[in-house]
């Protein structure tokens, strides 16, 4: 009897103990998951608004003339940014279509792979879903980022993705600008440490820094948008269900009151 009641008692504070390794556990993920969201590459947050249909339709065009030339979007139809972007599908045949291309056709360009490849030694990638795959935040830093560099056959490098086989090709919008790195000697004096501190203007652009700001985040919040085009659906969505349930959870509690009242 004893000994049955001691080996229970023996398994209740085993378990207690496993509980308390998982609960443990459990917390230590969800605080190395929120180390590694709030250090997520360390970049300038882009702060793009995917509910803003101006700065939207503003993205599509910056895309459409700027980076569909290499770029497609080839999960992107014409007519659902019609619907999304509260555009008549003439605006968008008129603006945002140049190769005489259809409504219902999806936003690919005609250069091949190979013909790419070839060309820039790298294929550009289709950004469909590139805002999902490297961060909104990512984005607007990498096309700020590019500089000044003889070594590279562009002329151009990029802070953050070196060695970018992309030429800069907003520089006419943005200028052109070089890094400007601050030298830190070492305790001993004899090497130098260099540090990349910013960057620095040498030729003026036609926009001014802050409406070169705005032109990439437009561009970004467009690519954050066809990343996931239900997006704003979904969030709504949410927001509707987590009412309803809340409602039936009041519901259910005074229905619950009810039944129970007589029952001591
Ligand atoms: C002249 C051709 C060309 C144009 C125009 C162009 N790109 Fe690119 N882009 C490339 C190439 C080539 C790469 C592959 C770079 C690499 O991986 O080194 C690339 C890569 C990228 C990447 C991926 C970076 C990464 O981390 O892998 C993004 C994002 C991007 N481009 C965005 C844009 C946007 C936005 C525009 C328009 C403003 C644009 N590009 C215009 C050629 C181009």
């Amino acid at each position: 009897m004893l000994t049955n009641f001691n080996s229970s008692m023996m398994q209740a504070v085993q378990l207690q103990q496993r509980m308390k390794s998982v609960a443990r556990l459990v917390l230590i993920c969800a605080f190395l998951s929120t180390a590694v969201h709030a250090n997520e590459g360390g970049y300038e947050k882009a702060n793009n608004d995917v509910s803003n249909k101006a700065s939207l339709q503003r993205g599509a065009r910056n895309f459409v003339n700027y980076c569909s030339g290499c770029h497609s979007a080839k999960y992107v139809r014409f007519n659902r940014l019609a619907v999304d972007l509260d555009l008549t599908d003439a605006q968008v045949t008129q603006n945002l279509i140049f190769n005489g291309g259809k409504i219902t056709d999806t936003m690919t360009n005609n250069m091949s792979e190979a013909d790419a490849a070839a060309w820039f030694g790298k294929a550009p990638p289709d950004l469909s879903l590139i805002a999902r795959a490297r961060g909104t935040d990512y984005l607007y830093a990498f096309l700020k980022s590019f500089y000044l560099d003889p070594s590279r056959p562009t002329g151009m490098n990029n802070t953050v993705l070196a060695s970018a086989a992309m030429p800069n090709v907003l520089w006419e919008l943005q200028g052109i600008q070089k890094a400007v790195y601050e030298g830190e000697s070492s305790a001993d004096g004899k090497s130098v440490e260099k540090h990349f501190k910013g960057f620095e203007l040498v030729t003026k652009g036609k926009l001014t820094p802050e409406e070169y700001n705005e032109f990439v985040r437009d561009t970004v919040n467009f690519l954050d948008y066809i990343g996931e085009p239900k997006q704003l659906e979904r969030r709504g969505l949410g927001f509707r269900v987590v009412g309803f349930l809340l409602v039936l959870f009041l519901l259910a509690y005074a229905l619950k009151q009810e039944y129970w009242k007589d029952i001591k």
